[in-house]
Order: C-alpha cells, then structure tokens, then sequence
C-alpha cells in the first residue's frame, strides 16, 4: 500500500506543488511507484507543472461520482514510467467528502509505493479534504516570519488529522542569507515551529523541473529523506550544509 503525503503550507505560493512534483520525479528515479493526486481543485497545475495538460479523461471528481473507475483517472508521465498524475480539472460543484476521496485514493494504493496530496494553501475545505486522505504530511514554509506564522497555525490544525508524521521543508532558502544570519535558518525553523525539516530548498533563479543536477540536488536529498527509515536523522544532516547563525 502507498504512503499518502499531504504536502500543504499556510501561505499560498511558497512551492507546495513543486515540491510534489520533484519529490515524485526523484523517487520515480530511483524506482518507486510514484502518484501525484491534485486536490486543489479548480486551480489545479500539477498538471502544467509535469506539461501533461490536456491528457485527462477523468479526474477525481469523476471517480467519486462514479462516472469511471479510480484507475481511468491515472495518466502516466511520458518520461518516468513508475509516476503517474491524476487531475482535477473540475471544481467541485456540491461538497465533495473527503470520505469519497479517500475511496478513490484508497483503491489506487496498492499500485503505488507513494501518493503525494498536492493541497491547496490555508486551513479550508480543501485543506481539510487533502489532510483527512493523508496518513504524513510535508508543510512548506518560507524562512519569512509570515510564512512561518501560517505554517504554525497549519501545523497546529494538523493535530486534528491521523497524521503518523508531519515534517517541514523550507523552500526559498538563500543560502547567503542563513550564512550572514540575517534571516533564520531551517535548523532555527524547526526549533520554532517544533517541527522536523525534512529538506531546504534553495531559491533559484528559474526553477524547473528539467533544472540542472546540481539544482535537483535538494530534491534527491528530500527523496532519500523520504525513503530513509528515520527520516529525521537524515532531516537533522542537512543543517551541516547550510551552517548556523550566530
Ligand atoms: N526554490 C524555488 N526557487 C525559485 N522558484 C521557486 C522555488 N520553488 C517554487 N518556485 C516557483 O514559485 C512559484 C510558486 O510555486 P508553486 O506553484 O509550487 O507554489 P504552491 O505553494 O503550489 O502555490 P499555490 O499555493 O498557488 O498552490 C512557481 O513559479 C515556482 O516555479
Ligand atoms: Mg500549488
């Protein structure tokens, strides 16, 4: 059965769905059967993240409603053949529960060693419908204070949830920044919001997902993280490569 990973953040933009998408690139490298489900509804773009828009028959409204098999949503990436995407171009007119999604999610497991929940930003509807589906959960945060603030309310309304394990990833990390300690480091983060840091990712100029090797380093380290035993202990070693304030 996979492992269902919600990855939600407070702030909206701070690199939730980039985060799926290249964790689910390098786990796919190393051979894990990968799926990235898009529960933000409505303003969905894992799709045009991966540059698979277009190709879904059904999404996963369709499946809970029943107009099609939870499988027929499944579109495989052209180059990766172990990761797949399923959409959700619709957005849900009546309440979708998130018990019907986690039928659907449910029925797709056993295909998969990882499900990655691409959720939408905030403590709402959509929020709550990834979250219920999820059994870990990745919260994205900035090193600004702002980001960290929602992402300690997140973190807290994540308690409400089965959650095994919640861990942090700091995205828009300027390593010059953390080096001169005028802006705090993902070591400092974790100790603010109590939280493990799974992996910081760098601030690049142009992010893509055909980003060089070096630029996909961080993720390669998040994926190793992910399939690590203790994820934490690997977490805790990448504060060597950013050094400390002080
Ligand atoms: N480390 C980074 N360096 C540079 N640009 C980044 C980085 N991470 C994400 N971005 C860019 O920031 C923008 C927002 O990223 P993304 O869409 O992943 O955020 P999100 O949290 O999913 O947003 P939303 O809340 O709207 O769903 C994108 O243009 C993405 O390419
Ligand atoms: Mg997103």
């Amino acid at each position: 059965m996979a492992r269902k990973i919600v990855v939600t953040s407070g702030k909206g933009g701070v690199g939730k769905t980039t985060v799926c998408c290249n964790a689910a690139i390098q786990l796919a490298k190393r051979g894990s059967r990968v799926l990235v489900a898009d529960f933000d509804f409505g303003l969905n773009n894992v799709d045009v993240m991966f540059g698979m828009e277009n190709l879904a028959t059904y999404d996963l409204i369709d499946a809970v409603e029943g107009s099609c098999r939870a499988r027929q949503t499944l579109i495989r990436h052209p180059r990766f053949p172990t990761l797949y995407i399923v959409s959700s171009n619709r957005v849900p007119e009546k309440y979708i529960s998130p018990q019907a999604l986690r039928l659907v999610l449910d029925a797709l497991s056993p295909q998969f060693d990882f499900i990655f929940l691409d959720s939408p930003a905030g403590v709402g509807e959509g929020f709550v419908r990834a979250a219920s589906c999820a059994e870990e959960a990745l919260l994205v945060t900035t090193p600004s204070i702002s980001s960290m603030r929602d992402a300690d309310r997140v973190s807290g309304m994540l308690q409400g949830f089965r959650l095994g394990k919640v861990s942090l990833i700091v995205n828009f990390v300027k390593k010059e920044l953390v080096r001169r300690g005028a802006v705090f480091s993902p070591e400092e983060i974790a100790v603010a919001l109590r939280l493990p840091v799974l992996a910081a990712i760098p601030e690049e100029e142009q992010l893509s997902l055909a980003g060089t090797a070096d630029r996909s380093r961080p993720f390669r380290r998040l994926a190793d993280a992910l399939l690590a035993k203790d994820g934490e202990e690997r977490g805790q070693s990448l504060f060597a490569a950013w050094g400390r304030r002080g």
